[in-house]
């Protein structure tokens, strides 16, 4: 039986919210409307030592340590600047900007862009792999020693979507033929599935150092995600809300997820943190509060495409882990 549960944030930081008391936390995609913004909030409820905020935009973040300041004077905040279209940038914020940081115990990768016309990221890469996987990748690499540092316990959040039910990496033409075979939503199924994909491996690399990894679907969230939503997706999502089930790529039915709060999308994301009732499954997809690895499709859960993706990744980073 499924234990999924649609929970707000509050709930989960009552159960467990102490372990994050005087804990360093970087967050990245914070912004007002964001989900990361809201998980900013509630986490600084818990009392951690230091809020590491991340945005392309020092604006999107500064009401947010503004409302964190007024409720939570104690809990430091600090904004890091980082466009995760332009891997100079993450390497320039990691060793540079946070070189005074040594240990860093709980880092949510929460920033992505969903369906946007065609563009490429600063090294060239198609815009939705390269800020919803790739930036991630490096990002996790760079950060590993002050993970580490942090001890066990700590974690790695990478959130992805339901999207992945119809998501997979296309191997044979990740970049969609320079973008003439450009198809907005598979493409941010695939950066979903490889997202997906890459807390697989790195889940089981980094098990016996006690570190969590987790994928999330944090839900349905009215956000800034929709901003690329064309009036034909919007009127297409709107169909297949009404007429229930949907098939992934293996012809499996499942629901579409119903619309909630940014509480209750961040849930997801906390538990993936702290929920100590699931750490021996760490690399798993969480969804809705739970371990969901059963909603994964055969191309996700083949170790053979976590391999193939790892090494890709390693070669488009021009980095290895
Ligand atoms: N909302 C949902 O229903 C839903 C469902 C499933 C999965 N998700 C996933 O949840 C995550 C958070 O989404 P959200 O709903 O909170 O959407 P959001 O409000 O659009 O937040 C995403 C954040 O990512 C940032 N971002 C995008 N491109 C960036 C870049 N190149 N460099 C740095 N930051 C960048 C955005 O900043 P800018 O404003 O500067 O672009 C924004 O603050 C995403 O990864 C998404 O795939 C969301």
């Amino acid at each position: 039986m499924s234990n999924k549960q649609i929970l707000h944030s509050e709930v989960i930081l009552e159960k467990f919210g102490k372990s994050l008391a005087g804990k360093t936390v970087l967050i990245t995609g914070v912004s007002n409307e964001s989900i990361a913004g809201e998980l900013a909030i509630q986490l600084a409820g818990a009392d951690p030592k230091l809020l590491i905020l991340s945005a392309r935009a020092e604006s999107k973040v500064t009401p947010i340590i503004h409302q964190i300041k007024e409720t939570k004077p104690k809990v430091e905040t600090r904004f890091l600047n980082m466009d995760l279209s332009d891997l100079g940038a993450i390497r320039q914020a990691v060793t540079k900007d946070l070189a005074d940081v040594f240990k860093i115990d709980h880092v949510a990768c929460v920033a992505g862009v969903m369906m946007c016309p065609y563009g490429k990221t600063n090294d060239g890469f198609e815009t939705q792999f390269g800020v919803n996987h790739l930036a991630n990748f490096l990002l996790v690499k760079l950060l590993l020693p002050k993970i580490e540092a942090a001890g066990p316990t700590s974690s790695v959040i990478i959130v992805a979507s339901s999207a992945v039910r119809n998501g997979k990496v296309n191997f044979d033409d990740i970049w969609f033929s320079e973008g003439n075979t450009y198809e907005p939503y598979t493409a941010y199924g695939q950066s979903n599935a490889a997202r997906v994909m890459f807390a697989k491996r790195l889940g089981e690399k980094l098990k016996s150092h006690g570190i969590r990894v987790f994928s999330i679907d944090p839900g349905a969230v009215q956000s800034g995600l929709q901003r690329h939503f064309t009036d034909d997706f919007k009127a297409q999502v709107a169909e297949m809300r009404n007429n229930g089930h949907l098939v992934d790529l293996d012809g499996k039915k499942f629901d579409f997820p119903p619309w909630t709060t940014r509480s209750e999308g961040a849930a997801t994301i906390i538990t993936g943190m702290i929920d100590p009732r699931i750490a021996d499954a760490t690399g798993a997809f969480l969804s809705q509060n739970a371990v969901a690895n059963d909603d994964l499709h055969t191309h996700i859960s083949d170790e053979a495409n976590w391999t193939r993706l790892w090494a890709l990744s390693e070669e488009f980073i021009g980095e290895k882990y």
